[in-house]
Parts: structure tokens; C-alpha cells; sequence
């Protein structure tokens, strides 16, 4: 393809968080509205979008030399690809990616990607071009329609974050806490229904900061979203990632004993179990206040799974502040976490803080961690063994005719029987795995 062509294939590449995910979904139909299809499996497309993520680690090298691949398999196809870096890589580098890379036609951040189309129009006749504007909400109503749904999907609320946690890079490239308007999410949740989807996870930085005016003009907060959405009937599940324990709310914490269809799982990343280190993070809650938020889960919701976010190696963590964050692990008990070592963010305050530690210690300590928490995710599965539950069929396993489906506590579950996508089973969890779990179907669910 020669440079000025306009593209007629293209590949959305996502890295990072779910946001990112849905971001990529929806640059994939605005690019299909302009009439510009997805390139086949195996096959380099005209125009590959790099949705990229910045959260950790050599995240800025990992684009250039990403974009130097893609060059390299265009010109041994004969091919001159047309490449945009999106996401909050773009975000941060912004007009430096233009200067750095002359393969690259368009950088557009997270919060401007609706102008995505023109940048592609503009990019076709040889201008290259960079948008890094931060309008309130103006993507939103600027995209087409939803199109492409699987049975589970992703819907985005409420973007940025206020909470500037020393260590996070998120509130420069994602701008400021911003919820979107609830009428706009009932719709776009209703559409997706439409469209096929059955489990929909609400997203957000802060999504438990989410607030809004509901149809009756009444003040509410994600709790009155899950309960609108819960109302759909063709919806059987509602989730919702990620949330700040500073922003739980009591009404929150009640909807988990009210609504049926708010699966009994909650993300609720903590960081480290050292009240030292929370605070030099600017987490704003202790170890305590978080325990106790957890058991109020518990309370109205005694199965809950619960899930975390970890780092480790924050910069003056001592051996034994990382100890308290063991013992956290210990006293919860997580279904599922996520794991990190430190990683300093450029402009970020923890990057130019004392005593960063030695990344030997940091591995060292993330493999203790891991061990942890691998160790309570084969418990939590091992007590599931023998329960009967709701599972929802979401793709194909790896072995030929076995399917793969997520219990209500988003456990994977695998089964050798002939079902389909979209399948709601009732099924008896009968066997337990490190990370997932093998299920028998015992019929098909009704709603
Ligand atoms: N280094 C390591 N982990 C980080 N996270 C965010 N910023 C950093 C960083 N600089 C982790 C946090 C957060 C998750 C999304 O990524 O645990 O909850
Ligand atoms: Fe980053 Fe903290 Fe905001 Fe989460 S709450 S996005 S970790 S600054």
C-alpha cells in the first residue's frame, strides 16, 4: 500500500487494563463506520492502532519497538501499514511519538479518539497528526452505536482518577474523576442487551465513585446504575471494576444482599499491608479500615469472592513492612490478585522518593507474595468443589470440544460437553485446578 492510500483493513492491539479493551472496541467501530474492515487473522492490515498502556514498566520502549515490528512485517508484505498509538502512552508522549517514529501517522489519547476517523482521513493524504485533548464526556457522544458484543461486555462509566496515589501514573493520562451521564449508560447498556450481551462489567479508574441523576432527577451512585441495569431482563449479570475502598458507600455494600444479579465478586485493590507504606503511598486507609470494609461485604454477602491489587517494592519498604503485607494476604484470603513490582512512573512523586529497592529484593518478594496468593486461589477453588452454580459459556477452550465459562465468582470453569457462547448452565463444580475449575453440566439454566 502506498503511504497515501486510504487503509481498507485494520487491527486494534490493546494492552493493560479493561478500559483500554472497551476503548479498543470502540475505536474498532468507528473504524468499521468509515467503512474499514477488521484485517483476517495472521494477515498485516493498512491501519494498526497501538492502544497502548503506561501503568508499568518500560512501557514507552515497548511501543517503539512494537511499531518497528509492524514496519518490519509490512515492508516484507510490500506493505507501507498506517499506525496510530493510542491509549495513555499517547497520552503522556504526545506529539514526541511524531518526532521519534516517521511511521507513525496519528497519536491520539484516551479522552480524543473520537476524532479518530478524521486523524485517519487527514493521515491518507500524508498529514500526520496528534490529539491529546481531554473534553469532558466528548467521545462518548461523538461514536457510533454499539455493535460488536460478545455475551460479556464491557461498559465504561466513569474515567480518571482524583486520588493521585503517589506511585500512579493514571491521573495524568486519564484526567480528572468524571462519570458519565446515567441516562447514556442505561441506553448503551440497553443496546448492548440488544446486541447478545448477558454479563456486562461496569468500568472505571474509580468506578465506585461513579455518581449520577437518575431518570427521576434523584441524586444516586453506582449502586442506583445497578439497579437500572438489573432491570433489563434479557441481563442475567452485572459486575463492576475497579473500585477505591475511599469511595465505598453504604448503599454499595446493600446492593450486594439486594440485587441477585450483582455477582458476588468485588476488586478492591489494597496495595500493602503496611499502614507506613499505604500512607507514604497516599492511599488515605489503613490496613484495618480496609479489613473492615471487607467484612461488611461479608456480611450481606458471605460468599463474596474478593480480589486485590498488590505492589511490592515501594520505594523504603522495609522486609518487615512487606511482612504486614503477607499478613493482609493471610487475613483476607483472596480468590484472585493482581500482583506487581514497583515501577517508577516518569513525573510521578514515588519515582524521585529515597531508597527505591533493588529489584533482586522486589523479586524475591513478589515470589513470596505469589505464592501467598496462589495458595488461597487453589483454596478458595478447592471450596467451591461440590457447589452448583450459574455458569455462563464465553468461548472454547484449548482442547478440542471443550468450552470455557465464568462462575458467579469469575472463576473459569471448563467443560467437555457440547454447548455454545452465550450458554447459561446450571452446573456442578466437581473438580478444582490452581486456576480454574472443571464443571458438569446439569441442564440448561432458565432465566
Ligand atoms: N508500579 C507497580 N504497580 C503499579 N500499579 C499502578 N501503578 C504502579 C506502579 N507504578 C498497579 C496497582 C494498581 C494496578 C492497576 O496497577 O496495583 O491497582
Ligand atoms: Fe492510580 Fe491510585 Fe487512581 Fe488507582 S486510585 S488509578 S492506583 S492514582
Amino acid at each position: 500500500m502506498k503511504s497515501n492510500d486510504s487503509p481498507k483493513t485494520y487491527r486494534v492491539k490493546s494492552f493493560g487494563c479493561q478500559m483500554n479493551v472497551y476503548d479498543g472496541e470502540r475505536m474498532g467501530e468507528l473504524l468499521e463506520a468509515k467503512g474499514i474492515t477488521p484485517a483476517a487473522e495472521g494477515e498485516d492490515a493498512d491501519l494498526v492502532v497501538l492502544n497502548t498502556c503506561h501503568i508499568r514498566e518500560k512501557a514507552t520502549e515497548k511501543v517503539y519497538s512494537d511499531i518497528g515490528r509492524i514496519e518490519k512485517s509490512g515492508r516484507e508484505a510490500g506493505k507501507k501499514p498506517m499506525i496510530a498509538v493510542a491509549g495513555c502512552v499517547a497520552q503522556a508522549e504526545g506529539e514526541e511519538i511524531i518526532k521519534r517514529s516517521p511511521g507513525v501517522g496519528m497519536v491520539v489519547g484516551p479522552q480524543a479518539y473520537h476524532r479518530l476517523g478524521d486523524m485517519v482521513d487527514r493521515a491518507a493524504k500524508g498529514e500526520r497528526s496528534t490529539d491529546t485533548d481531554m473534553p469532558e464526556n466528548a467521545k462518548f457522544g461523538a461514536l457510533p452505536a454499539r455493535r460488536r458484543v460478545s455475551p460479556t461486555a464491557f461498559l465504561t462509566v466513569q474515567e480518571g482518577c482524583d486520588k493521585f496515589c503517589t506511585y500512579c501514573v493514571v491521573p495524568y493520562t486519564r484526567g480528572a474523576e468524571i462519570s458519565r451521564p446515567y441516562n447514556d449508560l442505561v441506553e448503551e447498556a440497553k443496546r448492548l442487551v440488544d446486541a447478545g450481551a448477558r454479563e456486562i462489567t461496569l468500568l472505571g479508574q474509580n468506578v465506585n465513585a461513579w455518581n449520577g441523576e437518575d431518570g427521576k432527577g434523584r441524586s444516586v451512585g453506582l449502586e442506583g446504575l445497578i439497579h437500572a441495569l438489573a432491570a433489563l431482563p434479557d441481563l442475567k449479570r452485572i459486575r463492576y471494576t475497579t473500585s477505591h475502598p475511599n469511595d465505598m458507600t453504604d448503599a454499595l455494600i446493600a446492593a450486594h444482599g439486594e440485587v441477585d444479579k450483582l455477582m458476588p465478586y468485588l476488586h478492591l485493590p489494597v496495595q500493602s499491608g503496611s499502614d507506613r507504606v499505604l500512607k507514604a503511598m497516599n492511599r488515605s486507609h489503613t490496613a484495618e479500615s480496609y479489613l473492615k470494609l471487607l467484612d461488611r461485604f461479608r456480611e450481606v454477602r458471605p460468599d463474596i469472592a474478593l480480589s486485590g491489587d498488590f505492589i511490592v517494592g515501594f520505594p523504603g519498604e522495609t522486609d518487615a513492612e512487606f511482612e504486614e503485607t503477607l499478613q493482609i494476604v493471610d487475613a483476607v484470603g483472596y480468590a484472585s490478585a493482581f500482583s506487581f513490582k514497583y515501577s517508577p512512573r516518569p513525573g510521578t512523586p514515588a519515582a524521585s522518593m529515597e531508597n527505591q529497592v533493588p529489584m533482586e529484593v522486589m523479586d524475591g518478594r513478589l515470589q513470596r507474595l505469589q505464592a501467598h496468593l496462589s495458595r488461597d486461589q487453589y483454596a478458595f477453588n478447592q471450596a467451591s468443589v461440590g457447589k452448583t452454580c450459574d455458569v455462563l459459556i464465553e468461548r472454547k477452550g484449548r482442547r478440542p470440544g471443550q468450552m470455557l465459562g465464568k462462575s458467579p465468582w469469575l472463576q473459569s470453569v471448563f467443560f467437555d460437553s457440547k454447548l455454545q457462547i452465550g450458554d447459561m448452565v446450571r452446573a456442578e463444580l466437581v473438580q478444582a485446578g490452581p486456576s480454574s475449575l472443571q464443571g458438569r453440566v446439569l441442564e440448561m439454566a432458565t432465566a
